[in-house]
């Protein structure tokens, strides 16, 4: 039975009864508009023994910016239970915002340090900032033995395995693939905004990256040049960054695991994507 709890003084209480019996507890944390990516999260925390999901939606005001798409972000929340139920999830986490940030809003943030400042962080200021602020609450709130990110979003993946090694949480953070269209396209909710035209360009963003670890043998500047190359092909693609990194998103290696990552604009819509290279 899918378990809807509102109150993070609710939620703290189930979790904490269902720990006292010897239950593992799993995350997964999520804005909603669920897809083929989030149920890809869910079906591998189910796969964990002894282990109840505990799935949260809340569209975090705090990591969204100035004139982006806050208020416009793709809500299905019916929908979203519907796809809970089918998957055997047990317990939902569904705050308001007064639930978490209270009546005055919050005050004390979390500082992702200088990576909260590059790739994603650049073109987003505050952005991982409120991203970690609610992620700190929800395993505080929760404090599941596992918690289950996409490597969709590889800067958040490795902010929050950061965090919680800085400041000594006790989860596990797992890390999932992508999941993908049979294009390449990367699931995301904000897919939906793309128009017909613009869904075609936006395949060529996985085609780039694909050209990119082909080039992989021959080194990093390889690797850029062919990522390159693809998409200067889609005039139609507007670049923000193409950008070879270590694995921890420090500089890339000279061989060995790296990690391509690209970010564009098709038409109106800002996408994201990223993947591993091995260089040499
Ligand atoms: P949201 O965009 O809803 O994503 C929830 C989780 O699903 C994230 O860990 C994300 O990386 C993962 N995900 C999204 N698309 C995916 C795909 N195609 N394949 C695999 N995993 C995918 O990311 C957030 O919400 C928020 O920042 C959140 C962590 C909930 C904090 O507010």
């Amino acid at each position: 039975e899918l378990n809807v709890y509102r109150r993070p003084s609710e939620v703290s209480q189930v979790t904490a009864a269902l720990r006292g019996v010897g239950r593992n507890l799993a995350l997964v944390p999520t804005m909603g508009a669920l897809h083929a990516g989030h149920r890809e999260l869910i079906r591998r925390a189910k796969r964990l023994p002894n282990t109840i999901v505990a799935v949260s939606i809340f569209v975090n005001p705090l990591q969204f910016g100035e004139g982006e798409d806050f208020e416009a972000y793709p809500r299905s929340l019916d929908h979203d239970l519907e796809t809970l139920r089918e998957l055997g999830v047990e317990l939902v986490f569904l705050p308001e915002v007064e639930d978490l940030y209270g009546r005055s809003g919050v005050t004390v943030t979390l500082d992702p340090g200088p990576l909260g400042g590059e790739l994603e962080g650049e073109m987003r200021p505050g952005h991982f900032s409120g991203m970690l602020t609610v992620v700190a609450k929800l395993l505080n709130i929760t404090r599941p033995h596992y918690a289950f990110f996409g490597e969709k979003d590889y800067q958040q993946l490795v902010l929050v395995k950061r965090m919680v090694e800085d400041l000594n949480l006790e989860t596990r953070i797992v890390g999932v693939p992508t999941v993908r269209e049979d294009d390449g396209l990367a699931l995301s909710s904000r897919n939906a905004y793309l128009s017909e035209e613009d869904r075609r360009g936006a395949a060529a963003l996985s085609t780039a990256l694909g050209m990119g670890v082909h080039a992989g043998a021959d080194g990093a500047e390889a690797v850029l040049d062919a990522a390159h190359r693809e998409l200067a092909a889609h005039p139609e693609i507007e670049i923000e960054y193409v950008e070879l990194r270590g694995t921890d998103l420090g500089p890339a290696p000279v061989d060995g695991d790296a990690r391509l990552l690209i970010a564009a604009k098709v038409g109106r819509t800002r996408l994201i994507d990223n993947t591993p290279v091995p260089l040499g």
